[in-house]
């Protein structure tokens, strides 16, 4: 029989009882406890938290994000740890009044499209069983099943459709060499009408509505998932005020998804500008073989935003793909006299980015 302990939540003051194997993120966000995580995988520091009293396990969180000396000093990661007696611990809740998070639940859903949107990369569309509330930009984790690989794991795709389509959800995923998640089951195995576990929603990277500043929008790989999902919230249900401005980054255009979708949105919506953006594929390129050089910007995603911008002061920024594209966007936009408060981000670090220690610019956040 599993072992049942109550974790006090400070400063909140809030008591949850946990049972059995989850962690104590994991119990927190499913009794409707909001506490800060991003990578829910112990790679990242954002859910970094103290212990007042009681004793944790602190389970596979990487020793990057979690050092020893932090151990010592009794400070955990929720998204790892497990509680081994009655616990009190002490977050930095960051999460603003004006956005309701819904707790944590496991859905059912059936794979009902798989279509290939850009090399190496799907769209997934799965239909649940019942509605589920979240708020665009989350994401949900799915249960990979036990295979000859190994036991079943748990793996994050970022949710890409708006919330107002609660039974229906859209995800990108792209093909990791080696990965269990992907190489191992969305690309190998994984087809229509296959009916599996996930859970959610997680993740605090949320399109905030109620502000009207200029977004800058920069999106690299599938990183375009969860800012498809406020773009389309944003212009499409909740009439956000401001410009919204999105920066695709991509090698080549075979690299970059949703294309067509993008511009025909900036056509519909006079407060957003679509920039796709190659870099490693020139104007001359793209008309040699019947493209519209026009249609994209040319250079590092990062390099088309200073060109675009002699300052961003004043505007909003939600970053999102791999860590280092995020870390370089960062950067630009700070350069631009933006503020890191005023950043939205969520890397998307795999599990041999936590092997390899990387981590966030700006730990802990
Ligand atoms: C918040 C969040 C949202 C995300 N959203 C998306 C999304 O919308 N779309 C998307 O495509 N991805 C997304 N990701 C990334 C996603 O969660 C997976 O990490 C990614 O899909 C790879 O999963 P995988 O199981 O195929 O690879 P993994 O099995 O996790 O392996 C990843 C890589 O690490 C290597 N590796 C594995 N274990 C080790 C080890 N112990 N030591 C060294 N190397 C190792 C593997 O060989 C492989 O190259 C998101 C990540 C986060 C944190
Ligand atoms: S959410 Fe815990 S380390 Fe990233």
């Amino acid at each position: 029989m599993s072992e049942s302990f109550v974790v006090t939540v400070e400063p909140l003051g809030r008591q949850v009882v946990y049972r059995g194997d989850q962690t104590i993120l994991d119990a927190c966000l499913r009794a409707g406890v909001w506490l800060p995580h991003s990578c829910t995988h112990g790679t990242c520091a954002t859910c970094k938290s103290e212990v007042l009293d009681g004793d944790v396990d602190h389970s596979d969180a990487s020793s990057f994000a979690l050092m020893d000396f932090e151990r010592d000093e009794g400070k955990l990661l929720t998204c790892c740890a497990t509680p081994r007696s009655d616990v009190t611990i002490e977050a930095e809740i960051d999460i603003d009044e004006d956005i309701e998070m819904a707790p944590v639940e496991d859905y059912l859903g059936t794979l009902v499209e798989k279509s290939e949107i850009a090399k190496d990369t799907l769209r997934l569309m799965v239909e649940l069983v019942r509605d589920i509330a979240f708020n665009a930009g989350q994401y949900m984790k799915f249960t990979v099943p036990a295979s000859q690989s190994g036991a079943a794991v748990d793996r994050t795709w970022s949710i890409g459709s708006p919330p107002a389509d609660s039974r229906r959800l859209e995800f990108h995923v792209r093909m990791v060499p080696g990965g269990r998640g992907t190489a191992g089951w969305v690309f190998d195995g994984l087809a229509v009408g296959d009916t599996f576990s996930m859970s959610g929603p997680y993740g605090r990277f949320v399109l905030h509505t109620g502000e009207d500043n200029h977004t800058i929008m920069v999106a690299g790989g599938t990183g375009l998932a969860p800012i498809k999902a406020m773009l389309r919230h944003g212009l499409k249900h909740a009439a956000y005020g401001g410009e919204m401005s999105l920066y695709q980054g991509g090698r080549s255009r075979e690299w970059l998804d949703d294309v067509d979708y993008f511009t025909a949105l900036a056509r519909e919506f006079e407060q957003f500008t679509y920039r796709p953006c190659l870099s490693e594929e020139t104007a001359e390129e793209v008309a040699a073989d019947g493209g519209d050089p026009t249609a994209y910007a040319y250079g590092m995603v990062t390099d088309v935003i200073a060109a675009d911008h002699a300052s961003l002061s004043g505007c909003k920024g939600y970053l999102c793909g791999p860590p280092l594209m995020v870390e370089a966007a960062l950067k630009t936009l700070m350069s631009k006299r933006l503020f890191p408060r005023d950043i939205y981000r969520e890397e998307f670090f795999n599990a041999g980015d936590k092997a390899a220690g990387l981590n966030s610019p700006l730990i802990k956040r």
